[in-house]
């Protein structure tokens, strides 16, 4: 019997059980970062982050990001270890990133979860960055069943998603350009905040009033989708004329009518896909879902509807690798394909 067929059988024992041990990695852009998750619980969550290394530059400098992914993996692996009080032995199955993201960073998790899961003859799961995201929520609300409805905002993806199982997770409705992080980092950039935007911006607004025009997108159109573009463009031509007219940009009113509009499409948008499938439940993930304006706003809305919110603490919003543990368990559990050896970075995964 190979290795495939070894990992396999010791999946299918585990699929009944939720007491054993996942190693998990994550690679996909400046966060390098390992965990051990049992069941629901997490028993370390371990983080390298790369930020001051990529804030001189403005962003992510991807060559620079795969090459601190391998400088700091190795070392993450012994803490989260240590810290779970257990050894290599003790792990069960090891789960890893393998899209979406930048290429040479999910490389250097892929590889290293494929190396190690040879060597120690464990089985190993790939797991879509996307519905790790999602799966932050079982380890923050241990009651959580599926299906619920997932509003999804990072730096890469912005989606309402009807989480019907881990397999099935339907999109309905998506951004249209940019995603809701990037255009809080971008905006950031042409108020000159630093790299990443989102923290910056809403700092940055709690100064301020939402009294910049800035459109609406789809505004009362039967959609859930998604713009941001606009916004991004009305928000520097508004820094643009101020600067033409010699008029000071009140940075803090800038940011606070981007975060009103960039926050409240968000908002609008999950609210109206709850009320139309008469779903009950919605679940906040992705690094925006830590922006303090959002989650007041949602809560608030929800209460009114009488749809129950459920907010992520904002470490578990932001990349990490428990959330990619959690997501395994879901996937083992569903009794999806183990990961054979060939598994391979996919950058638009
Ligand atoms: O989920 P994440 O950590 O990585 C991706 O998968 O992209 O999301 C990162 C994004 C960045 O664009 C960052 O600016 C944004 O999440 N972000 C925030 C906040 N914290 C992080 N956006 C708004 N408010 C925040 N507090
Ligand atoms: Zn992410």
């Amino acid at each position: 019997m190979g290795y495939i067929e070894r990992a396999k059988e010791k999946l299918d024992a585990l699929r009944k059980r939720d007491d054993y041990y996942i190693l998990a990695f994550e690679s996909s852009c400046d966060e390098t970062a390992v965990a051990v998750v049992r069941g629901r619980e997490i028993l370390a969550n371990e983080i390298n982050s790369q930020i001051e290394i990529h804030k001189r530059f403005g962003g992510v400098v991807p060559e620079i990001a795969s090459r601190n992914h391998i400088l700091a993996i190795d070392a993450l692996v012994e803490e989260a270890l240590t810290k779970a009080n257990i050894t290599l032995d003790d792990v069960d199955v090891l789960a890893v990133t393998y899209g979406a993201g930048l290429l040479g960073a999910l490389l250097v998790g892929v590889s290293y979860a494929k190396a190690l899961a040879y060597a120690t003859d464990k089985p190993l799961v790939g797991i879509n960055h996307i519905k790790g995201h999602v799966c932050a929520n079982f380890l923050a609300h241990p009651d959580l069943k599926f299906p619920f409805l997932c509003l999804l905002a990072s730096g890469g993806h912005t989606e309402i998603l009807d989480v019907r199982s881990y397999a099935d997770m339907r999109v309905l409705g998506q951004t249209a350009d940019d995603a809701a992080g990037e255009a809080f980092d971008k905006v950031a950039r042409v108020l000159g905040l630093p790299y990443p935007g989102g923290p910056q911006i809403e700092a940055c607004a709690k100064g301020g009033k939402d009294c910049v025009k800035l459109p609406r997108p789809f505004k009362g159109e039967k959609t859930f989708d998604f713009s941001y573009s606009g916004i991004k463009t009305a928000v520097i031509n508004y820094v643009h004329t101020c600067e033409q007219k010699g008029v000071l940009v009140n940075k803090q009113d800038v940011a606070a009518s981007f975060q009103a509009r960039a926050t409240g499409m968000l908002v609008e948008n999950a609210i109206k896909a709850a009320r139309k499938l008469g779903e009950k439940t919605i679940a906040v993930a992705g690094g925006v879902g830590a922006n303090g304006a959002l989650r007041e706003s949602i809560e608030k809305e929800g209460k009114k509807q009488g749809i129950r919110v459920l907010l992520p603490p904002k470490y578990l919003c932001t990349d990490n690798a428990a959330m990619i543990g959690e997501a395994a368990f879901f996937a083992i559990q569903e009794g999806l394909e183990n990961a054979p050896l060939s598994l391979d970075a996919d950058a638009d995964l």
